[in-house]
């Protein structure tokens, strides 16, 4: 079962999905994550491993929050729980004081891999969780036109999946998640799997999302100038238990152009997380 199939339906089993689709959701300027004391550890045959260990990250509204590490470090791992597709099994989430104990509307998320629904349009596409929620097909029509404006996939509404580039397959997977509603968008990776130029465009593409809808994002990457770019906080993670390592706030302009690459704070950040990540990669 693809994984955007997955969520969907955890969502729709989810008691969480039957809140009704609240157009101020997005643009309330809620959803801080709360993430206390949490711990996992996977059962793997005879022994447990533990992938993860005290993990205490706390998330204001509208905060742009990145996490960097080296692989396996356990970073899916965190975000799915905070998605509430993965138990804890110590500690807990919150979502302005609400506990996580399930995927819910609350909280889209958007991975690397394209989980569109091949069979459908780009628009129907975006609409199906607004569908599955039983909104009337004049309010998800609305819907999905502010989503296909606000990620410029206008001229594409009709398309299907396999008709589109790479670039533009993740800004549906993005329109999608939003058109629930959610007050978190949660990304692992998303860009990962996009050429260097097309990437660059999504950043940007995603800030402008971000200073529309007002949501917050807990964003996964282990790109380093994609983390400085987008942030306003970088939180690093280490291996063997998962854990946190250091936190960078990042005091760059609030506008994010291409200049502000060039900016010393930007080269400052990136040499010491280039650093500190190869030091923890040896
Ligand atoms: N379902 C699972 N069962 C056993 N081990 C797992 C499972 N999921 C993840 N792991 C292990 O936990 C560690 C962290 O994985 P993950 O969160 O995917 O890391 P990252 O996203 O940082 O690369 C890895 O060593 C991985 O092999
Ligand atoms: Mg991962």
């Amino acid at each position: 079962m693809s994984k955007a199939i997955e969520v969907v339906e955890k969502m729709a089993d989810n008691a969480q999905a039957a809140i009704k689709y609240d157009k101020g959701a997005a643009s309330g300027g809620l959803g801080s994550i709360s993430i206390q004391g949490i711990g996992k550890s996977f059962a793997t045959g005879k022994t447990t491993f533990r992938a993860l260990e005290n993990i205490d990250l706390e998330i204001g509204a509208n905060e742009f929050v990145t996490i960097v590490g080296p692989s396996g470090c356990g970073k899916s791992t965190l975000l799915r729980i905070v998605a509430g597709l993965e138990e804890a099994s110590e500690g807990d989430v919150g979502v302005d004081g609400d506990l996580v104990v399930g995927p819910g509307a609350d909280r889209g998320m958007v991975f690397q891999g394209y989980t569109l629904f091949p069979w459908l349009t780009v628009r129907q596409n975006i609409e199906y969780g607004p569908k599955l929620k039983g909104i009337s097909i004049l309010e998800r029509r609305a819907i999905s036109n502010r989503y296909l404006r606000i990620t410029r996939l206008e001229s594409f509404a009709n398309r299907f999946p396999k008709q589109l580039s790479g670039g533009m397959k993740q800004r549906v997977a993005i329109a999608r998640a939003l058109a629930n509603g959610p007050k978190v968008l949660l990304m692992d990776e998303p860009f990962g799997a996009l050429d260097a130029q097309t990437k660059l465009e999504m950043q940007e593409a995603l800030l402008d999302v971000w200073e529309k809808e007002k949501t917050t994002v807990l964003f996964i990457t282990h790109d380093i100038d994609e983390a400085i770019f987008l942030s306003q906080r970088i939180v690093v993670m280490g291996a063997g238990p998962g854990r946190i390592l250091k936190e960078y706030p990042v005091t760059l302009p609030a506008e994010r152009t291409s200049e502000v690459r060039e900016h010393p704070e930007f080269l400052k950040l990136r040499r010491e997380l280039t650093a500190l990540l190869k030091h923890k990669e040896e």
